[in-house]
């Protein structure tokens, strides 16, 4: 795993948007895209990029994280809303190469299976963006997760809950379910790029990083994996050794 700590978020944007870069100019790649504050930086860096320096996404493909159960796809804070606005929109990808899960599946285990068989299709995630919960989930797979586990409903913990109510005003208009790619599921993917900012992740990195594997970490899952970047400002790696 290699750690990459930098001063200022503008620094954390720019060197996650190096390695979405890397995998864009590569020829066709597929991106996997989390939502929560702690990418968008990047899609900003990245938006940028498009706009000014020509970066092209025509020929990419991209799959996204996860997104809550019951919203209505054009709510403001269902994720697949959040991506298309912060991201989607803004670059060349070809919108019906990024797919969503649908929250508002009439059978949801049936549509986390869909996913899972369409990632398969695509022959895979190349590099997938991840943040990570206070509680040290990775997507929603919340503490307990198995770490095989593969794209299915998850309920989310009252402290997600608590920590994500800045994006609706309440607390109570948070869902409590979500659908999720499995820690098994993001495990598959080719590299795997984590990012924090803030003194309030310090402890949860640092427990993800250098912690023991374990479930009550799901995040701690990164350990197994062939090929990591954690990228982080100060603050967030303040308590690794
Ligand atoms: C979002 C996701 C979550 C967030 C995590 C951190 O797609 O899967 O795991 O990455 O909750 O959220 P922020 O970045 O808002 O602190």
């Amino acid at each position: 795993m290699e750690v990459v700590i930098r001063s200022t978020p503008d620094e954390v944007a720019s060197t996650v948007a190096d390695i979405v870069e890397h995998y864009v100019r590569g020829g066709p790649t597929t991106l996997g895209l989390a939502t929560g504050s702690s990418p968008l930086g990047t899609y900003r860096e990245l938006v940028r990029r498009h706009r000014h320096d020509g970066l092209d996404f025509s020929s990419a493909r991209a799959f996204l994280l996860d997104e809550y159960v019951g919203l209505p796809k054009d709510h403001e804070q269902s994720y697949s809303s959040v991506i298309r606005s912060e991201f989607v929109d803004r670059v060349n990808i070809d919108p019906d190469r990024v797919d969503y899960l649908d929250g508002q599946a009439e059978d949801l285990a049936r549509e986390a299976a869909r996913y899972d068989a369409a990632i398969a299709a695509a022959g895979g995630v190349d590099v997938q963006l991840l943040g990570i919960g206070t509680n040290g989930h990775l997507g929603f797979n919340e503490p307990g997760s198995a770490l095989t586990s593969r794209t299915r409903v998850k309920t989310l913990t009252e402290q997600t809950r608590l920590d994500n109510a800045r994006f609706f005003g309440r607390v109570d208009d948070v869902p409590r379910h979500v659908l999720t790619q499995g820690l098994g599921t993001i495990g598959e993917a080719g590299h795997l790029v984590l990012v924090a900012a803030g003194e309030g992740k310090a402890d949860v990195v640092a427990a993800a990083v250098e912690g023991p594997l374990t479930a009550f970490c799901p995040a701690s899952v990164i350990q197994l994996h062939r090929h990591t970047t954690v990228v982080l400002d100060e603050a967030a790696a303040h308590h690794l050794a």
